[in-house]
């Protein structure tokens, strides 16, 4: 029998299928608060290019506070064609990055699972997707990403340059939840950097190489990156917790999305000390193509949501529960366009939603219903 929680959810839609994956997440998610009796209140909040269209700015002041007094926040994408223009700092990205910087969220934590009935979508083929279940910890508060970034000159004289800073302290940090994370998997860890090349890197691969000391169960290997990117396309089942730098992360967690058949599946958590709000997130952007039409793969979105469960609020069977009714409405052959392979049900997004809603309605069925 589970405590019944009782827990402030700050909502931030965003852009372009943003909204609508959101609110797919926020049915599971009042879904499972009925279920198991918990009280979850959410507050919705404007955020990005929906937020510089309200009120001018990408993270208004009273976003960035409703996000300070929730106990997690569920965020769906950023951006779009209509605010590219804007100056450098002023887009709905940078509201993105000054939320992350805000809050303190230095750890981004993105699960690549592959689930049995997505097999044959993957590019990969299935004897080389033979056991393949990894993490990237990819740090989110450092690196090229906050450093100076300038732009100077026109034309032939044009010049450019983004600095790339990291602190020992930051990468120990951002390095101990991947310790611990590997300790509580396959003990393994990989790191990843650019060590040949870059100072940055050196002072990573020093920093972990120095902290594994203290974690002798978790065997640690240091890949450059560029190494890594062709390891997890020629044997993704090598990896159990990969560590890497804020932009190298980006990029890796792209490819390794890819693997699992689409970057629509995947949710992440953004988490900073502990007792602080995290945030999730699907790693997707806002497709502002497929935006209003309903066709969106509501996956990594209502991920995230079971991450917020298990990882912000404890609540491993109910997150187990959504899993287990995402699996169930797979093998039945319902697909989104993105995730569907020939022959396929190919469903909007909201009956994808809808489907899901059913089969946990029809696993809590035989449980006892819990009152409040
Ligand atoms: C991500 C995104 C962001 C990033 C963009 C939107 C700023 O690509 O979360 O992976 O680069 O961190
Ligand atoms: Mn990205």
């Amino acid at each position: 029998m589970t405590n019944i929680l009782r827990k402030t959810i700050a909502v931030l839609p965003g852009d372009g299928i943003g909204p609508e994956v959101t609110r797919a997440a926020v049915e599971i998610l009042q879904d499972c608060a009925k279920a198991f009796g918990h009280h979850f209140e959410f507050r919705e909040y404007s955020f990005g290019g929906a937020a510089i269209d309200a009120c001018g700015a990408p993270l208004p002041k009273e976003t960035l506070a409703g996000c300070r007094s929730a106990d997690a926040i569920l965020l769906g994408a950023i951006g779009g064609p209509k605010w590219e223009g804007l100056a450098f700092g002023t887009r709905p990205e940078a509201g993105l990055l000054d939320l992350r910087k805000e809050l303190g969220l230095y750890i981004n934590l993105r699960p690549i699972r592959l689930r049995p009935s997505l097999r044959e979508i993957s590019p990969l083929r299935p004897d080389r997707l033979e056991g393949a279940d990894f993490e990237i910890v990819r740090e989110l508060a450092g690196d090229v990403y906050f450093g100076k970034h300038e732009l100077r000159g026109s034309g032939m004289e044009a010049e450019a340059s983004d600095v790339a800073a990291y602190s020992a302290r930051e990468v120990e940090r951002v390095a101990r939840y991947a310790f611990g994370r590997a300790a509580a998997r396959r003990r393994k860890l990989t790191s990843v950097d650019k060590a040949n090349v870059l100072a940055t890197s050196t002072l990573w691969r020093d920093t972990v190489a120095a902290l594994a000391r203290e974690y002798p169960s978790v065997t640690v290997d240091h890949l450059y990156v560029d190494n890594a990117a062709m390891q997890i396309l020629l044997r993704p089942a090598q990896f159990d917790v990969i560590l890497t730098g804020n932009l190298f992360g980006d990029i890796l967690s792209d490819e390794a999305a890819a693997l699992a058949g689409s970057i629509g599946l995947i949710p992440s958590l953004s988490a900073g000390r502990p007792g602080q709000p995290a945030l999730y997130e699907p790693i997707h952007g806002s497709a502002p193509t497929l935006a209003g039409k309903d066709v969106a793969c509501p996956l990594g979105a209502i991920g995230s949501a079971s991450l917020m469960l298990r990882e912000s609020f404890g609540l491993a069977a109910e997150s187990q529960w959504i899993e287990d009714a995402i699996d169930r409405v797979l093998a039945r052959g319902y697909r989104t366009a993105d995730i569907a392979e020939r022959g396929k049900q190919v469903v909007r997004g909201s009956e994808f939603t809808a489907a899901i809603r059913h089969e946990l309605r029809a696993a809590s069925a035989g449980a006892s219903p819990v009152s409040s």
